[in-house]
């Protein structure tokens, strides 16, 4: 049976989140509570969520079983020449990358672990099922995507407590409503192109245009595809202004921790492409480097590590 190769923190400078909740100064607000239905007949009145591909069907399947058949699974992705290729790669990358360059799916199995491979499996079926109109501006966001997750996960590395591989996962699934209201919505590009020039914040202007925002609708997906419920709660409440001050309860500190990661990867990814930053905003960005307990130079060496990581996955 195949299990994940963590890595192990890479800098002295990591330090354990910081529970911002406890003590936080701002007002706490009643907290987000499940989807309503009404909120999911809106959804699902506008939306079309697409049925859940059958290689995830039948990758999760394996997963889910307390000994997972490593040799089913791993033929079952490399019948997928593009599956096949994305976990190579990612089994290669500086995030996961130990010893020798590996070439074959069953090896990435062992390196990335069965739970990590199936999130690539569903990742790539998602961008598969994406498809459709605005091909170059979906390319633009899946590369962006990519390299927040790889970000994220290099943030997580330098923590103690917060799993990289889960922050990378979390982070390739957390904006997964976009692509899916990009294809709804003729207007949806052109919101977000003036999001990106103006650096207004996506979530409030899909709040103004559009009868739900991408949260609810990234949540709801990966709810019909049967993914876990903290990866679930996490992508719904990512964009909650008070997400760093909600009860245990309702947001799981390790859930709060992955957000966190996001939420600097994102911004400092925007500063590596020279892109305004239209996901997380400031305040956001600020309470997730008190979370996670981040100097100024724990920063700028989290900002020179994912620079050169993403050179290396470049390559
Ligand atoms: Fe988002």
């Amino acid at each position: 049976m195949s299990t994940t190769l963590r890595t192990p923190p890479a800098h002295g400078t990591a330090k354990p989140p910081q529970d911002t909740r406890a003590g936080g100064v701002e007002p706490i607000a009643p907290p987000p509570q499940e989807l309503t239905n009404e909120e999911i007949d809106k959804v699902f009145a506008t939306i079309d969520i697409p049925p859940c591909p059958a290689i995830v069907i039948d990758a999760m399947r394996e997963a889910q079983k307390d000994i997972p058949d490593v040799v089913r699974l791993a033929k079952t992705i490399s019948a997928d020449v593009g599956m096949a290729a994305i976990t190579i790669k990612l089994a290669n990358s500086p995030l996961f990358r130990a010893g020798a360059p590996i070439t074959t799916v069953r090896r990435a199995l062992e390196r990335l672990g069965t739970i990590n491979v199936v999130c690539v499996v569903v990742a790539a079926a998602l961008r598969e099922t994406l498809k459709g109109p605005s091909a170059a501006f979906l390319d633009g966001y899946w590369a962006k995507t990519s390299a927040v997750a790889l970000g994220s996960g290099m943030i997580a590395k330098r923590q103690y407590g917060i799993s990289p591989d889960a922050a990378y996962t979390y982070a390739l699934f957390h904006d997964a409503g976009i692509p899916l209201m990009l294809r709804r919505y003729p207007e949806y590009e052109k919101v977000l192109t003036i999001c990106r020039a103006t650096g207004d914040l996506l979530v409030d202007s899909e709040k103004d245009y559009f009868p739900c925002t991408h949260p609810v609708i990234g949540s709801l997906l990966v709810r019909n595809w049967g993914l876990p419920a903290p990866l679930i709660n996490a992508i719904r409440l990512h964009h909650e202004r008070d997400v760093y001050h909600l009860p245990d309860a309702t947001l799981h500190g390790n859930s709060l921790s992955l957000i966190a990661t996001t939420h600097i990867a994102e911004r400092l990814i925007g500063q590596i492409l020279g892109e305004k930053e239209y996901e997380v905003g400031q305040a956001l960005f600020d309470r997730a480097v008190v979370h996670l307990g981040l100097s100024s130079e724990d920063l700028e060496d989290v900002h020179e590590d994912m620079i050169q990581a993403l050179n290396e996955a470049k390559r």
